[in-house]
């Protein structure tokens, strides 16, 4: 069966198919070994909470059920939790689906989009499947530029995002910073700050998005996520704190029930475990000293600070060639060239006994390599 080209939408028409992080089991079937470690998907390696596993066996029971497609109870609670209001936040299935949702509440043909490159490439996808251009900046020193984030705006922007901290380079900008961004960026544009893994970060110089810019008035919308530090992301849970008009608007074109009621019961019941919290960010911040140091010690070196729970280093060659090497050692890594980056690598912070699988692995890869 074949299809002629115009039968699919033109503006999907350059795009690839966005890639996952190889499965385990998959890598565990093509090659024949039996322990595989994943470091390719940025989930982290805790669990849901004990209280969230219990919610979702009770919601379970009621999985002949419709979910509550306002996601009230949620959406109340986080809107208690951040001190601002129902109508101001919007959930989707993952931060992605907000993502999504909002490319297609807000964009049209001859929109701009801006956003630092290599970056987290929803903003791309998205954009593109509604028409619109997405306008790449390239980083600085790995991080964002706003400066040159801001010099790209024009009368066509309408959506600038700041991947904050940045997916694959796991850098962030400062609060002087995004503060100097706010005061400069033009009232027509509506920013996305992107906090997917702002829970793992209590540097006091790192700004709250929800309390310092929305609450502060700024044009902004701010997006979290339950897929990171509360592990559940294979759930799809996140959600958006913005303007109270461009949540109506994202209402408008998701689908009727596209957060699970498991989903609703397993995020609602994450809330409010700040000694949890406390314990998987200090843990997060040791692991990552430690694969950094790992990383140091076979000639790469990271991108930083890092300050979520992946590190980027750039190999000085294609990266699919070390992924390769160490994906036939039981070793998932990621290759960030579908992020815009080539040469680099992304590796998520993993158990300390993981760090200790890829340490070896990173060893006889690279002795054979230079022998
Ligand atoms: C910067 C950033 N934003 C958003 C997401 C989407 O997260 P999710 O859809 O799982 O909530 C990710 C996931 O990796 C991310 O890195």
């Amino acid at each position: 069966m074949t299809f002629p080209e115009s039968f699919f939408r033109r503006s999907t028409r350059e795009l690839v198919p966005y890639e996952p992080g190889k499965p385990v089991e998959e890598v565990q079937r093509e090659l024949g070994i039996e322990r595989v470690v994943k470091f390719a998907s940025n989930e982290g390696s805790f669990g849901p909470f004990p209280a969230a596993l219990e919610a979702m066996a009770r919601a379970a029971l009621e999985l002949n059920r419709y979910p509550d497609g306002g996601a009230w109870a949620l959406r109340n609670a986080l809107a208690e939790r951040h001190g601002v209001r129902l109508e101001e936040v919007a959930v989707g299935a993952g931060a992605d689906g907000v993502i999504d949702c909002l490319a297609q509440a807000v964009l049209d043909e001859g929109d701009d989009v801006v956003l630092g490159w290599p970056s987290f490439p929803s903003y791309v996808i998205d954009a593109v499947k509604c028409g619109a251009t997405p306008v790449r900046v390239p980083l600085r020193d790995h991080r964002y530029d706003l400066d040159a984030l801001l010099d790209a705006v024009t009368p066509r922007t309408k959506l600038v995002f700041l991947c904050h901290p940045n997916n694959p380079t796991g850098t962030s900008n400062s609060r002087a910073e995004v503060d100097a961004y706010f005061e400069r960026v033009p009232d027509h544009v509506l920013t996305v700050l992107d906090q997917a893994y702002r829970e793992y970060i209590d540097d006091p110089d790192y700004p709250d998005g929800i309390e310092e810019y929305f609450r502060g008035g700024r044009r902004v919308i701010v997006l979290r996520t339950f897929s990171k530090i509360y592990g559940l992301a294979g759930l799809r849970v996140g959600y958006g704190v913005g303007p109270a008009e461009v949540v109506t608007e994202i209402a408008k074109v998701r689908r009727a029930f596209d957060v699970a009621t498991t989903a609703q019961a397993g995020a609602l019941a994450s809330l409010g475990d700040e000694q949890e919290l406390e314990r998987r960010r200090a843990a997060n911040a040791a692991g990552r000293v430690q694969l950094e140091r790992i990383l140091r010690s076979h000639g790469f070196e990271p991108a930083g600070p890092a300050v979520a729970n992946f590190v980027y280093a750039e190999t000085g060659g294609d990266c699919r060639v070390l992924f390769d090497q160490l994906l036939r050692e039981g070793v998932i890594i990621r290759p960030c060239t579908g992020f815009g980056a080539s040469g680099g690598i992304r590796v998520t912070i993993g158990t300390p006994e993981e760090h200790e699988l890829l340490d070896a692995a990173l060893g006889r890869v690279l002795v054979a390599a230079s022998s």
